[in-house]
């Protein structure tokens, strides 16, 4: 199978890394297009993927086309191929644009939106997709392997991906934010600023892995370590009296109002 990728930045880079790293496909068999060529020499050195300038020609020689672009750029670049998205499977990134628009700028392809996140550089990345209703199962099987080479993949709704948006699209930043602040209060607590940053950061790779390791409930893991009267208990306390718990849970609300403003709803 032959893929193409309009959009040759930070997530078509990932995504490719990806591929090429799970075996999905040969370099040979992925084009990447983009108006800058310098982007898409690095993306050459560092890949082996093929490379042009013309979108109507990366299209040409593909079945399923990727689309990497900003949202500002959808129309362009699905104009310049023109009809050469017919009869394929358009697989979008965009945040924010909607399936029907894309079927309306890219008629006759079947089309999957997806919303991975930023750890897909990392291949951690949560991403979830959605489906219009010409998308094949083989069609479904190509986006769970282009997606799960960069982490873990979920089939949702398409009224879900605004919710999606707001947890995990948006969450790393939650995250960094969240150990940006732990890491202060091993500072204001005398830690030098690189052991506070290395112990956060630990801290919460590890909470994660304990999660995914015993599949427990956060909640039973935290009363776990929670010992009456003890020393987290005293800081939960806190994080409680400081409203963390409804500040993310309004954090993802938010996000998700705002991917849906966004999208024109
Ligand atoms: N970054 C994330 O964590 C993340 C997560 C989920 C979804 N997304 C979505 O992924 C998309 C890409 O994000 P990104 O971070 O990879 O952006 P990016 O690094 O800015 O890459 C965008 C790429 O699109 C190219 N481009 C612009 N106009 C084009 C056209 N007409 N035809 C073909 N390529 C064109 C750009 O080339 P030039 O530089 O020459 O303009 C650039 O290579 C966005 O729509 C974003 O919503 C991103």
């Amino acid at each position: 199978m032959k893929y193409a990728f309009f959009g040759a930045g930070k997530m078509a880079f990932a995504i490719i890394q990806g591929m090429l790293r799970a075996k999905v496909c040969a370099a040979s068999d992925i084009i990447a297009s983009c108006p800058e060529p310098e982007l898409l020499e690095n993306l050459r050195d560092a890949t082996s993927v093929n490379v042009v300038t013309s979108n109507a020609e990366a299209a040409s020689s593909a079945s399923v086309v990727v689309l990497c672009v900003k949202p500002n750029d959808v129309g362009t670049a699905l104009g310049e191929a023109g009809s050469g998205l017919e009869g394929k499977l358009l697989i979008s990134i965009v945040a924010g644009q909607k399936i029907g628009s894309l079927k309306s700028l890219a008629p006759g392809a079947r089309v999957i939106r997806a919303m991975p996140n930023t750890a897909a550089m990392v291949g951690r990345a949560a991403t979830a997709y959605s489906c219009d209703d010409t998308v094949t199962s083989d069609d479904e099987a190509v986006a769970e392997s282009v997606f799960s080479s960069i982490g873990e993949v979920y089939a949702v709704e398409e009224k879900q991906l605004n919710a999606v948006t707001g947890l995990s699209g948006s969450g790393p930043a939650y995250v960094y934010l969240m150990i940006e602040a732990l890491s202060d209060g091993g500072v204001a607590c005398g830690l030098p600023r690189k052991l506070a940053l290395d112990l956060a950061v630990q801290t919460v790779i590890g909470a994660a892995e304990m999660i995914c390791a015993t599949s427990e409930h956060p909640a039973v893991l935290r009363e776990m370590v929670t010992s009456p009267a003890g020393t987290t208990m005293a800081g939960l306390r806190e994080l409680e009296a400081c409203g963390v718990r409804s500040a993310f849970t309004e954090a993802v609300c938010a996000a998700s109002n705002r991917a849906g403003e966004l999208s024109g709803e």
